[in-house]
């Protein structure tokens, strides 16, 4: 039954059907895939992102300070102004891309465009980038196959050193800021935009209708969503999604099957712009949702913005190749045509 609903799929935009929730005897955890049961198991505080607390920090107390200096950083006024840069950018980057060959976009747009967008949001000098950009490299690819010892090694060596530059910086949490834009936003737009080009109606009604943006962000992000799986612990004994777990229980919580789930979100394997996809768990739900989503949202806007009017089709000659582990993959390169200039 894991094995089926063992998220490493062939092909991530395709994640296993949710089910109802079962014990995992291998792997010792409750698994849980259906919308409904998810979105309880996000919104139930027994059931905790800590498996030990470290002693002498209340864990809950420093993420809610976290939360609100976050908050209190991406300020509307503040996501104006970065979004009035990073628009800049990306039709400068496009406009130089070359036309009539077919042209790699997750490495010449998307992950030097996410690096610049990283440097602006978190304040880091321009001359460190390159330096940010692989330290921030080593602490993601570890994320996305935490079953890798040495990855893991690696990232806390790196991660130690990216905190050092953001110790005084702009915006809390500059390192984790750092690597979610630069490595873990690109790793996004490629598969949402993977998404549209295998639905290149939506592409066409995008461009057509730019007022769907919002709406469609939504729907990038329940189609194509990048966190797989979150992990929780039972602090008590809760009963939740129809069943019962001791305290010190875990449970794998599938996001991805979960945003497929046809009881939510009918035809959920067909990308669909205009629907309603607003209560989407990509980024959790409760009271330990994503944090930099208002963030993430506008540069994903911005991003695919520029994407629908500069893309004119995939180069179909091309096999798509993933990259990442278990908890999210991506598609390491995206060849498409662009429009003529
Ligand atoms: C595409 C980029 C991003 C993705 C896919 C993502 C995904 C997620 C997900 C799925 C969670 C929920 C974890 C859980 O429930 O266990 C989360 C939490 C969080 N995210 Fe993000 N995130 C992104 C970008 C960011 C950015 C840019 C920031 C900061 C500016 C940020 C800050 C946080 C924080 C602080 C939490 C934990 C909140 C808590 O524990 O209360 N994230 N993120």
């Amino acid at each position: 039954m894991w094995a089926e609903l063992d998220p490493g799929s062939a092909d991530p935009l395709l994640p296993p059907r949710p089910g109802p929730a079962f014990y995992d005897s291998t792997s010792q955890r409750w698994v849980l895939s259906q919308y409904d049961n998810v979105l309880r198991a996000l919104r139930e505080p027994r059931l905790s992102l800590y498996d030990t607390r470290p002693s002498g920090m209340d864990v809950r107390d420093n993420s809610i300070r976290v939360r609100l200096k976050t908050r209190a950083a991406l300020s509307a006024a503040r996501l104006a102004e970065w979004r009035a840069r990073i628009e800049r950018l990306a039709l400068d980057s496009i406009a130089r891309l070359p036309r009539g060959v077919s042209i790699d976009f997750a490495a010449d747009f998307a992950r030097p465009w996410s690096v610049a967008t990283a440097t602006i949001v978190t304040g880091a000098q321009a001359i460190d980038s390159g330096n940010l950009e692989q330290l921030a490299r080593r602490v993601s690819e570890a994320a996305a196959d935490p079953s890798n010892p040495q990855l893991e090694a690696e990232a806390t060596i790196a991660d130690a050193e990216l905190n050092k530059y953001f110790e005084r910086g702009a915006i809390p949490m500059g390192g984790p800021a750092f690597v979610a834009l630069s490595q873990t936003l690109p790793a996004f737009l490629a598969n949402a935009w993977l998404g549209l080009l295998r639905h290149p109606a939506e592409i066409k009604k995008l461009r057509n209708q730019p007022d769907l943006m919002g709406n469609a962000v939504q729907e990038l992000f329940r189609y194509a969503g990048l966190a797989r799986k979150v992990s929780r612990h039972a602090a008590d004994s809760v009963s939740v999604a129809g069943i019962r777990m001791s305290k010190g229980e875990r449970a794998t919580l599938l996001l991805a099957s979960a945003n497929r789930d046809p009881k939510q979100f009918p035809d959920p394997d067909r990308l669909d712009i205009a629907r309603d996809a607003a209560g989407q768990v990509a980024f959790g739900a409760g009271s330990h949702s994503c944090v930099g989503v208002s963030l993430i949202r506008m540069a994903v806007a911005v991003a695919t913005s520029a994407f629908v009017q500069a893309v004119a089709g995939a180069d179909e000659s091309r096999t798509i190749e993933w990259h990442g582990g278990s908890s999210f993959q991506w598609p390491s390169e995206l060849y498409v045509y662009l429009e003529n200039a």
